[in-house]
């Protein structure tokens, strides 16, 4: 067992720590409150490689292992979840889903472009009736021949606006139930597809979630990831790897929270002294870091499992779950902590913590994840 982190590892830890001091901590404030993310600042992240970080350098990517993309997301979600959602979507679900299931043609026309960013990614399965449920897509893909007739309609799809490329998942034959499911690389621009409704969000307000409508839109069948009813697996398949995403951005927000109490802690004196030296209070910090050590464990190991080629669901499950968790802990009493000052945006803990919430919904709520632990515990 080696805990040690390579000299490339490190670098890129260093490198997403000081992006996200100079270029993302500057604005966040504003960005939350006004529920907008800069085009140039993801033009920003392209350019330092974090939006298709373990792409194969051939499609334009950085060649870098799963751990290295989680140190990448840990150090920017300690400062802004909205920018880490975007980039965990382009990353984890997109790129990688198109670079392990698409064609050779799909990742050069598609891939290529989104490993640098010049182009962004949304992942489109939710809707409004089909959320944990997942197989029970509305959203119809009708076959007819040389292209899919799609019509239905997503909820919650974040990069909802800024995206071009749209990942989606559809219906094609019902009968089949989920082995009738296809997904399917929507342009932006194809005829009949609508960018709808923005989301007022409680967090990640700087990322931007929409509703979409797809009317009639002409798909061509090249457009088809997979074999005909791979549409589902290809969705659970991604989502596996999305899940360490997801769960490096909520350690990093617990991080980030612990990192802001600690220093709070040493600046703030009640009663004589700096309010760590009260046991309550270091007492609060202790739990804080041993549980957040145990998460980065668990992320850890879920990103270096899917390195070796290993299977790794149940461990991007826990990994998930148990984060999530600690997110949501550490950012309340990271507010507390704070005190007063807590409860107000100058400090940042407030944000932080409206911003954990997300982390036990999305990409499989917190109940999903047990769904998904308690059936691998079982199987034969
Ligand atoms: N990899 C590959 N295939 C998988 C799989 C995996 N991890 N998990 C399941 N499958 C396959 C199964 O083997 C099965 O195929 P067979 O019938 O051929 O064996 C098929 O998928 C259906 O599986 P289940 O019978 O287990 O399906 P289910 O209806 O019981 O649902 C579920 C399982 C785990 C609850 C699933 O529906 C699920 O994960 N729901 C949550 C959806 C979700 O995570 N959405 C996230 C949207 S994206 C997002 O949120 C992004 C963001 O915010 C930024
Ligand atoms: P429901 O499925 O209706 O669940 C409601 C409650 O019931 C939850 O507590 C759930 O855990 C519980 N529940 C449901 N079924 C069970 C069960 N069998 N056992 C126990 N409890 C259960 N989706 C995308 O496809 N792409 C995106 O980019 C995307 N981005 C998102 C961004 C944001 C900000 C948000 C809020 C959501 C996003 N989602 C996205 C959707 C997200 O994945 C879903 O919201 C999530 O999967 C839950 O689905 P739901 O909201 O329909 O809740």
């Amino acid at each position: 067992m080696n805990f040690q982190l390579t000299e490339e590892q490190l670098a890129v830890k260093e490198a997403a720590r000081d992006f996200a001091q100079t270029e993302l901590l500057p604005g966040v404030i504003e960005r939350d409150e006004k529920q907008v993310f800069p085009r140039e600042l993801i033009n920003k992240m392209g350019e330092m490689g974090f939006m298709g970080m373990m792409v194969d350098p051939k499609y334009n990517g950085g060649g870098m292992d799963t751990i290295s993309y989680v140190l990448a997301m840990e150090e920017i979600s300690k400062v802004d979840a909205s920018a880490s959602v975007m980039m965990s979507v382009n990353n984890s679900l997109v790129c990688w889903g198109l670079e392990k299931f698409g064609t050779e043609e799909q990742k050069q026309k598609y891939l290529t472009r989104l490993a640098t960013g010049e182009v962004i990614g949304a992942f489109c399965l939710s809707e409004p009736e089909a959320g944990s449920d997942a197989t029970s897509q509305h959203t119809t893909a009708e076959d007819l021949g040389d292209f899919y007739l799609l019509n239905g309609n997503k909820n919650w799809i974040t990069n909802g606006k800024n995206a071009y490329v749209y990942i989606v998942m559809a219906q094609t034959d019902r009968e089949k139930g989920h082995k009738g499911i296809n997904t399917l690389i929507v342009e932006q621009d194809m005829e009949g597809f609508v960018v709808g409704k923005k989301e007022d969000k409680l967090g990640i307000r700087g990322s931007d979630t929409h509703q979409l409508n797809f009317n009639d839109v002409k798909v061509p069948k090249e457009n088809r990831i997979g074999d005909d009813g791979f549409g589902f697996k290809f969705a659970m398949g991604t989502l596996d790897g999305g899940r360490i995403g997801i769960a490096a951005q909520a350690l990093g927000i617990a991080a980030g929270a612990l990192e802001l109490a600690i220093q709070y802690s040493k600046e703030r004196k009640t009663f004589g002294k700096p309010i760590h030296m009260h046991q309550g209070i270091g007492f609060k910090l202790a739990e804080m870091a041993t549980k957040i050590e145990a998460a980065r464990n668990m992320v850890y190991k879920a990103a270096w499992m899917k390195d070796q080629g290993m299977d790794f669901s149940q461990q991007a499950a826990m990994a998930k779950l148990y984060a999530s968790d600690v997110a949501m802990e550490a950012t309340v009493e990271a507010v507390q902590i704070h005190g007063g000052y807590g409860y107000v945006k100058e400090y940042h803990v407030e944000r932080l913590m409206r911003d954990a919430k997300i982390t036990q919904i999305y990409e499989g709520t917190s109940e999903i994840q047990k769904i998904v632990i308690s059936r691998g515990l079982t199987r034969d």
